[in-house]
């Protein structure tokens, strides 16, 4: 099976580019350049359990997502990031052979466990505007597919699904795992259908809007029953005590936290003017914070590769349907300015 690719850190990048870490741009991982809210570090500080194994049914942190995101605690499984739940469904759902379906241009980490479960993928591409090609992915799920893998808003499109589209997708037998690792920046979720559904999934995690990547934490929203079954099937202490800490400290910091999500949202818009406005570049409607864009003129890997030298890292994914287009995660506007500036230069460089 391949490997996934995954992105370096910025120590690494720095030692890798011989240039301070500092002075490092990152706008390839999708994560939040404002770092945590400020109760978490002290929130770490104060911890004074860290000899002790961590809770296994996440019972604290698992209520205060329970009211975080409107459902009971029966519904909500902790995972060591979102990946982790990715991975448990895949082990709790899937045999050799089964078929997994996915939408391609997507999360990679999707095919990464159908191939570790021996699965099949199933690949139901995109139109070409990114949205789904709802009469294949139909016809997909009806051939006895177990698992359908789904973001939404997507990674790396940006785009999310409609409400109508979810409902055709789980009038299959196929359980739908809604990936909603963006889903603060969209203002939008469908965790509220679960409840009301036994096949439909929704993941979500403190990653990205919380700024706790680094930390590790992710959570689902499961039927009942599914619920039991992954806990029965995790491995007891997946999730350490730190991220549960700081995953407390954070929803107690919600409104802090909502406010960056809105400083990120509205520089997205300036960001995507700021890179219309140069001509050779088409940013793509984003509800995510980060923008994908069609690069018109020099070739995209290149642009990657010069803004790499240049200390500002950002994503090319060189496969077919992906290779002339550029994903930028949104920064703070000083990370704007310089991807800017940076880009100006190598759009001259090229003619442009
Ligand atoms: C769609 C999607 N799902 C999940 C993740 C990973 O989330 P976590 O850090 O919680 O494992 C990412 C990270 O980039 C993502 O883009």
């Amino acid at each position: 099976m391949p490997s996934y690719e995954a992105i370096e850190p910025v120590d690494v990048l720095a030692r890798e580019l011989g240039i301070p870490e500092e002075q490092i741009v990152k706008l390839d991982g999708n994560e939040n350049p404002y770092g945590p809210a400020s109760g978490v570090q002290e929130a770490l500080a104060r911890y004074p359990y860290y000899h002790i194994y961590s809770d296994p049914h996440q019972r604290e942190v698992r209520q205060a997502l329970a009211e975080y995101v409107g459902v009971d605690a029966g519904h909500i499984v902790c995972g060591n990031g979102s990946d982790e739940l990715l991975d448990l469904a895949g082990r709790l759902f899937l045999e050799a052979h089964d078929a997994v379906v996915t939408a391609p241009p997507t999360f990679g980490i999707y095919a990464f466990v159908a191939a570790i479960y021996g699965a099949r993928v199933v690949e139901v591409a995109r139109r070409p505007d990114f949205g789904l090609d709802l009469p294949e992915m139909t016809s997909a799920l009806r051939d006895g597919s177990k698992l359908l893998f789904l973001a939404s808003p997507n990674n790396p499109t940006g785009n999310p699904l409609s409400r109508e589209e979810l409902d055709r997708l789980l009038s299959g037998d196929a359980v739908v795992v809604i990936d909603e690792a963006y889903a603060e920046f969209a203002d939008d979720s469908f965790v509220p259908l679960v409840p009301e559904r036994d096949n439909l999934i929704v993941l979500r995690t403190f990653s990205k809007w919380a700024g706790l990547a680094g930390l590790r934490f992710g959570y689902g929203v499961f039927p009942k029953p599914v619920a039991e079954l992954m806990h029965k099937i995790k491995m007891p202490y997946n999730v350490n005590v730190a991220a549960q800490a700081a995953v407390l400290a954070s929803l107690g910091a919600k409104g802090v936290l909502m406010e960056r999500v809105c400083l990120i949202v509205g520089e997205r818009a300036r960001l995507s003017e700021m890179l219309s406005a140069l001509g050779w570049l088409r940013p793509l409607p984003s509800r995510a914070n980060f923008l994908l864009c069609e690069v018109n003129g020099p070739d995209a890997q290149d642009v990657w590769r010069r803004l790499r030298q240049k200390g500002i890292i950002i994503r090319h994914f060189d496969t077919p349907e992906l290779r002339r287009f550029l994903r930028i995660s949104v920064g703070r506007p000083e990370d704007t300015g310089r991807l800017v500036a940076a880009l100006r230069e190598i759009g001259a460089g090229v003619g442009k």
